[in-house]
């Protein structure tokens, strides 16, 4: 064999390799069946500690803790302008999502799914950067962080046109609802220590309206993330193979 004729060769099996419809380790369930509603969640509730662990043949990593290397931010949002990077983040606690229903809904050439869960506790921590004001405050400053949140409850929303056997989502949307919240972060004031336990003081006195205040802008940006992740996902799953 020519090395033209095994290039083309090697070429060829990748292709034919990357072109395979790879399935989901997910029971699946009939779409006319009169339980499809109540098998789908239950197929997503006992599927759920596989995508946990991470899928090396799909290319997932684990889920908990999520690691996020990097990901930098500029936030504009009331009295808040700031540009953030978070670095070497660990988020702890998806495994013990609960799915309490899931709403699907066919047509003829896209899919929406709806998943209501609830989660008891997460925590996120890493490292910051962060330049800004908030009001006539400056920020500055980079550290350490952590977020710790309890009582999760949320619906996911997850759309798109389904084409070629492939489902392409559009929107990946979240809209958490959090019970309880404390941000701590080690120096967002460059040095100054009181303002940065004043401003601690300040955010977990007064979470609920901060954070309403911000979800907008935070849901925009973890709709992007999260469809990016998807799609990454369910560009190699056959729809009617998962969803027959
Ligand atoms: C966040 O970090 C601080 C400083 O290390 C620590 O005192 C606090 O317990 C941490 N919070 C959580 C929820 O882990």
């Amino acid at each position: 064999m020519s090395f033209y004729t095994l290039a083309v060769y090697c070429a060829t099996v990748f292709v034919l390799v990357a072109a395979q419809d790879l399935e989901l380790p997910v029971q699946t369930c009939k779409r006319d069946a009169s339980d499809y509603t109540s098998c789908l969640r239950l197929a997503m509730q006992e599927a759920w500690p596989t995508f946990i662990a991470g899928i090396p043949e799909l290319d997932m990593a684990p889920l908990d803790p999520y690691f996020l290397e990097y990901q930098n931010t500029v936030y504009e949002t009331g009295d808040l302008r700031a540009d953030i990077t978070v670095k070497n983040v660990n988020i702890y606690g998806l495994a013990k999502i609960n799915f309490l229903a899931v709403r699907p809904h066919h047509s003829d050439d896209s899919f929406h799914l709806e998943v209501d869960l609830e989660l008891p506790k997460m925590l996120i921590e890493g490292n910051f950067k962060a330049e800004g004001a908030y009001g006539v405050l400056t920020i500055g400053g980079e550290g350490f962080f952590n977020i710790s949140l309890e009582d999760i409850k949320d619906t996911w929303s997850i759309e798109g046109p389904v084409a070629s056997d492939r489902w392409t989502i559009e929107h990946f949307r979240l809209n958490p609802e959090i019970g309880k919240m404390e941000v701590w972060f080690s120096d967002m004031f460059n040095g100054n220590e009181q303002l940065n336990s004043m401003a601690l003081k300040f955010i977990n006195e007064n979470w609920p309206s901060l954070y309403r205040e911000m979800l907008p802008f935070l849901s925009q940006n973890l709709d992007n993330y999260l469809t990016e992740t998807a799609n990454r996902l369910m560009s190699k799953i056959s729809f009617s193979k998962t969803f027959p």
